[in-house]
């Protein structure tokens, strides 16, 4: 056969670059419609990346959220829930979020230290006394500023949910700071939380929720800080000698979706939407007492660790070895805040 003269080829590499360009057109047009139209041929898609297993106060709030969706927007709008970090880690979910590969983020506030220093003020160690002073502060005015502080990534904030206090794990009880020392602790990805651990004489690791309860196995890290709910969950109980109920932070959720993708959004969908998180958060937040509740009980049957209690002497022990990390960062979160925030605490 004679091979083919070079505008055979030429002619025939255009029709195949024709098709393509109809396919990417294609492939363009019905992914722009699935993210951001509502022309009622397919509805708009919201997917729901989160670490936690859904029995956990988020798995159950990213569910309900999910449910009265489906009850209320059936046809126009589908959310996708993946939970337990099948789909991606934190630190991932807040870069596709930017990009708009995903729509929907519910990640701890400590995670939000990359990209700003403002959300620091909720790992400051004992700020917050209990959930109450957290959610006076979080109803406040300087909460409206927070939810809106990130805009230039492209991420607005719609809500705060509570997981509840975090307590801490180890191979020792942790009466008092001293226990700390030398020990090294797995840590959300945030500066206030590396200086609190350095405070009291720990070696603090940066990592990914996924990961921790294999840190713990193997013995990578011998300690941790986690809410009663995400310790019984994922388990950390069983590779965990001790664990001590110290109340000394927060770990909390910004539920931020991502700007221009909202943006984009039918005004009534828009409304609809707010009003169902506005709706999932109270019921959410009711809910997260009960579940840590009942994960201290279910750690306590178990039997595989001690429950350390501590005396009001112990705790104002930890109390001041802690306080120096305030001052540490009061230049990045601002004094006025940390003000407000002490003021919401007040009974
Ligand atoms: C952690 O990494 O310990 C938490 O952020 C997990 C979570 O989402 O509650």
């Amino acid at each position: 056969m004679k091979p083919s003269t070079p505008s055979v080829a030429m002619h025939s590499r255009s029709g195949v670059l024709s098709y393509f360009t109809v396919f990417l057109f294609l492939v363009f047009a019905l992914g722009c419609g699935e993210r951001s139209a509502d022309d009622g041929s397919r509805p708009i898609l919201i997917k729901f990346p989160h670490v936690t297993a859904p029995g956990t106060p988020k798995g159950q709030a990213a569910d309900r959220f999910k449910q009265l969706v489906d009850e209320r927007l059936a046809g126009r709008v589908e959310v996708e829930i993946y939970p337990s970090g099948q789909l991606m880690s934190d630190d991932d979910s807040l870069d596709s979020l930017a990009f708009g590969e995903i729509q929907m983020i519910a990640v701890s506030l400590s995670k939000l230290d990359r990209l700003t220093k403002k959300f620091q003020i909720f790992d400051l160690p004992f700020l917050f006394p209990n959930l109450k002073a957290v959610e006076h502060f979080q109803s406040g005015p300087s909460s409206e500023t927070l939810l809106r502080s990130m805009q230039k990534q492209h991420l607005l904030g719609l809500a705060f949910w509570h997981n509840g206090m975090k307590q801490f794990g180890g191979p020792i009880p942790m009466r008092t700071p001293a226990a700390a020392q030398g020990l090294k602790f797995r840590i959300m990805e945030s500066d206030v939380l590396q200086a609190q651990i350095l405070q009291i004489g720990g070696n603090p690791q940066k990592m990914a929720f996924t990961e921790v309860y294999q840190a713990l196995q193997t013995g990578a890290v011998d300690a941790q800080e986690n809410t009663w709910s995400n310790i019984y969950s994922s388990k950390f109980y069983e590779v965990q000698k001790y664990l001590t109920e110290t109340n000394h932070g927060y770990l909390g959720y910004l539920v931020a979706v991502n700007l221009d993708f909202w943006d984009s959004l039918p005004a009534d969908i828009r409304d609809e939407l707010t009003a169902i998180i506005t709706e999932v958060t109270q019921w959410a937040n009711v809910q997260s007492v009960t579940i840590n509740q009942t994960g201290l009980d279910k750690i306590r049957q178990a039997g595989s660790s001690e429950i350390v209690q501590l005396s009001a002497e112990e705790l104002a022990g930890w109390q001041t070895a802690m306080r120096p990390v305030w001052s540490k960062f009061e230049k990045n979160i601002g004094v006025d805040l940390i003000q407000a925030a002490e003021e919401a605490s007040r009974p």
